[in-house]
This record gives C-alpha cells, sequence and structure tokens, in this order.
C-alpha cells in the first residue's frame, strides 16, 4: 500500500519525529544537524499518505555550508550543493545512523559503531557497514524537499534486483 511504499518522484519531505512530526521539512530550517524524514505522496485515490510505515523509508537530510559536499556525493542530485539526502538505515544490519559529535557531517550507528561522512556520499569511515548510506535525489519547490527519483545506490533491505526494478 502507498504508505510503505518507497519514496517516489514528486514526494515532499516531511519530518520524521519530534515537535513538528508530519509537518513539510523546511528548505529554509534546514542546518548540518541531522533531521530524519518521510516522504509524504500519494495514495491510488489521490489521498496524501505519509510512507512512514516501511522502516527503510527514512531519511537523513543535511544542509551543509557551501562548499561542504564532495564527491562521491551526487552534487547534481542535491540542492545547490548544500542540502542532500540519504536513506538512514545503516547498510549493516538497519539501524538508525544519527549524528557523530566528533565532527560536520559525520555520522555514527549506535548498533555496532559504523560511521559514515554525509559530506562525502556518506562513504563508510568507519565499523562493519559494507556501503555507503544510499543518496535520495531532491530538488527544491519553494521552501520544499520534492524527491525526484529512487535511491542511487542499492538501500538496507533491497536485493540489487529489486533495486533496479524502481531505477529503470
Ligand atoms: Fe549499523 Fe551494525 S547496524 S553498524
Amino acid at each position: 500500500t502507498a504508505d510503505v511504499a518507497p519514496p517516489m518522484k514528486g514526494d515532499v519531505l516531511v519530518h520524521a519525529e519530534g515537535p513538528n512530526q508530519g509537518q513539510v521539512v523546511k528548505a529554509s530550517e534546514l542546518s548540518d544537524k541531522l533531521v530524519r524524514a518521510y516522504p509524504k505522496g500519494r495514495d491510488s485515490k489521490g489521498n496524501e499518505v505519509i510512507r512512514d510505515k516501511d522502516p527503510t523509508n527514512i531519511l537523513a537530510v543535511y544542509k551543509f555550508a557551501p562548499g561542504t559536499l564532495k564527491e562521491p556525493t551526487k552534487l547534481d542530485a542535491t540542492i545547490d550543493a548544500q542540502i542532500v539526502a540519504y536513506g538512514d538505515r545503516c547498510m549493516h544490519a538497519g539501524c538508525n545512523v544519527g549524528d557523530d559529535p566528533k565532527g560536520v557531517g559525520q555520522m555514527f550507528c549506535p548498533c555496532h559503531s559504523g560511521q559514515y561522512d554525509a559530506t562525502q556520499g556518506c562513504r563508510v569511515t568507519g565499523g562493519p557497514p559494507p556501503a555507503p548510506l544510499p543518496q535520495l535525489p531532491i530538488k527544491q519547490e519553494g521552501d520544499q524537499l520534492v524527491v525526484t527519483g529512487f535511491f542511487l545506490s542499492q538501500p538496507y533491505g533491497f536485493t540489487k534486483e529489486a533495486w533496479e526494478e524502481y531505477i529503470k
């Protein structure tokens, strides 16, 4: 059903937690601290639905200062090479990955100490994760963040075949 469907082109990102849960994530309020978001789209009847019933749909969103985001981040799938979204399920065993206070854009997985660098395509910088967190392409419309395609690499919980079906 629509609430478990993965992020789709045209979905708008909404806060996944905190006082603004369910509210649109505004580009103007983002910072280099992680904001967790879910995609909000429409079901087959055209009703709005937050796709929050599949844990793989949770996203990590950041806005970095100009010049901070670097390859292998796909900069053309970011907003102004400053705002970027990644899947927030650890590629090791699917825990949610959070901020690591040791540096801007550094991420830490509490389950087995996996580490990622969100300023460099969420490449793995430590621990057991076998692959980067997948980047989700987005664009800005007004003050909203809008999904423009599927995850650019295979997310946790997807077989390669299933992922390839979505990027066709
Ligand atoms: Fe993240 Fe194991 S689930 S390091």
